[in-house]
């Protein structure tokens, strides 16, 4: 077989909330994936990081009176420490405050800029700062709630530079028809009668705030900080080199991303419209998967249900857990979690089924072979017949 090499990416995390099994499931997914291909051979590139700028970040700061910067330092290094806890195979832990991904995000947005993929000019709707995420009025609920998470939308009226992204609807739709292009199946249907029902050019800078990235300085144009989505997404180039030296673009060409459902319209509609626009290659998969919930209702911060990934991974161990997140849930639906859940999955199958077939295999080489097994002799047995 072929060895490639390969790019396994988790989303970069917002600082605003310190990890949970939400975040601990999206990572030791990419892991799992991870491990996986290096197992078959293949070169593998596993990134994941935290994504630390926005006015979601800056509000959170302002909380904790501490400055933006010091305030992500802090949420960025618990991300960092509870996977290196548990043993996350990662390659590359980026953060966005690299002033090394804040010069390509500018570079990105010159290139797009000189390309005619972005104009000057004025948007006026709502905002939800939790998701970081414009919405037309029209799409709200009630006239004031954000449809994604329920919470309470801001009225924008500003400047803004608007990325063109109604031109690149019928590229989408055609990159759609690819098989695997976003997995599964159920969600890839979503994601195209989104777009069916019509794309609007997106608003990808924002005024009246201070803690991001400024658009290029040849544009005269100060106040404005790139919009904190694109910034997010660029450093999935941005930490292969992109804009810069380029030193691992060549793991671009066999792209994975692992991301939960509520951030798959990012990543399936926005991103891949970006890497149109740069004259990138398209990522090999986009795999959605579902939520962690408590009653119900999905594990987060503001709704204050949140499990730590570190009380469960102690109380039953780190592989138990593992196994659990991976085995409980089948990929794209969401799970309950419950103490019950990880306990019956334990019980009857790492100690019953398991370690029944262990043990019985351990008893009958001791009987029939002084525990040598040649394992021809095992693969005999079982292709017998
Ligand atoms: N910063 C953005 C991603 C930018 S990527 C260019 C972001 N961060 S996040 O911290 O809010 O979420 C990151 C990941 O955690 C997502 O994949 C999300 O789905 C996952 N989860 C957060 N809560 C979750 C559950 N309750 N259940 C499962 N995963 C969820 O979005």
């Amino acid at each position: 077989r072929r060895i490639m090499k390969k790019y396994i990416m988790t989303p970069i995390y917002y600082v605003n909330d310190v990890p949970h099994i939400g975040h601990a499931y999206t990572t030791i997914i990419a892991d799992t994936m991870a491990r996986f291909y290096r197992l078959q051979g293949h070169e593998v590139f596993f990134k994941t990081g935290t994504d630390e700028h926005g006015q979601k970040i800056e509000e959170a700061a302002a909380k904790h009176a501490q400055s933006p910067k010091q305030y992500a330092d802090g949420v960025s290094a618990k991300f960092k420490d509870l996977w290196d806890e548990f043993g996350i195979s990662y390659d590359m832990f980026s953060r966005t405050t690299d002033a090394a991904h804040e010069a390509a995000v500018q570079n990105v947005f010159r290139k797009m800029y000189e390309k005619g993929d972005i104009y000057k000019g004025e948007y006026e709707g709502n905002y939800c700062v939790s998701c970081e995420s414009f919405f037309p009025s029209a799409q709200l609920i009630d006239g004031e709630y954000c449809p994604d998470c329920g919470k309470k939308t801001k009225i924008l009226k500003e400047e803004s530079y608007f990325f063109r992204l109604s031109a690149y609807a019928d590229r989408l739709l055609k990159w759609y028809e690819d098989e695997k292009c976003i997995l599964p199946l159920g969600k890839k249907n979503e994601v195209i009668s989104f777009v069916k029902s019509g794309l609007k050019d997106l608003s990808i800078t924002r005024t009246g705030f201070d803690w991001g990235v400024k658009i290029p300085p040849e544009l005269n144009d100060p106040k404005h900080v790139i919009y904190v989505w694109l910034d997010a997404l660029m450093d999935y180039l941005s930490s292969l080199g992109f804009c810069a030296g380029g030193e691992r673009m060549e793991y671009w060409s066999d792209a994975l991303h692992i991301v939960g459902k509520d951030i798959l319209r990012f990543h399936a509609v926005y991103w891949p419209a970006f890497l149109m626009s740069l004259g990138l290659n398209m990522p090999r998969s986009i795999a959605a998967h579902g939520w962690w919930t408590r009653d119900g209702k999905k594990m987060s911060k503001s709704l204050g249900n949140v499990v730590d990934p570190r009380e469960v991974a102690n109380a039953y161990g780190l592989e138990q857990f593992r196994y659990f997140l991976l085995r409980e849930v089948p990929f794209g639906q969401d799970g309950d979690f419950s103490q019950k859940a990880i306990i019956n999955r334990v019980n009857s199958e790492l100690a019953n089924e398991l370690g029944n077939l262990l043990s019985r295999i351990v008893g009958m080489s001791a009987k029939y072979s002084d525990y040598a097994i040649n394992s021809k002799d095992v693969m005999k047995f079982f292709t017998a017949e």
